[in-house]
């Protein structure tokens, strides 16, 4: 189950509708330097069928199956700080987060506390 605040909602519906082809958001995750994954949001293209579809709200929701137990329970929500606005994410699967928000580990994997350090520090 992926639970959706309003702010992030209304963000994702905007981002939506500059893709006017799409079949809904996809939450997909890429490997990442600053953790095991990062979050990755976009109009879906298209459905697998190894893909999950579901509702949430108004929003057509679709995942790839094999990444269900990495964001089952995952809240995401959106915020404008000084530094522009931002999706976060609070993913119950998570053992560590880095220090953005938008990448995690479900494993003891090291965690960046910032990509510069990243950069800085390459693994
Ligand atoms: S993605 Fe690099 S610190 Fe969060």
């Amino acid at each position: 189950m992926i639970h959706l605040r309003p702010a992030a909602a209304q963000e994702i519906q905007r981002l939506l509708q500059s893709s006017p082809n799409h079949h809904g958001l996809r939450i997909h995750l890429q490997p990442s330097d600053c953790a095991e994954w990062i979050y990755d949001l976009s109009p879906a293209q298209g459905v697998d069928p190894k893909d999950v579809t579901f509702q949430v709200g108004d929003l057509h929701i679709v995942i790839a199956e094999s990444i269900g137990r990495l964001i089952n329970g995952l809240t995401i929500d959106y915020a404008e700080d000084l530094m522009g606005g931002g999706f976060r994410f609070v993913n119950p699967q998570a053992s560590q987060t880095c220090g953005c928000g938008n990448a995690f580990s479900t494993t003891t994997h090291a965690v960046a506390e910032d990509c510069h350090t990243v950069a800085e520090n390459p693994r």
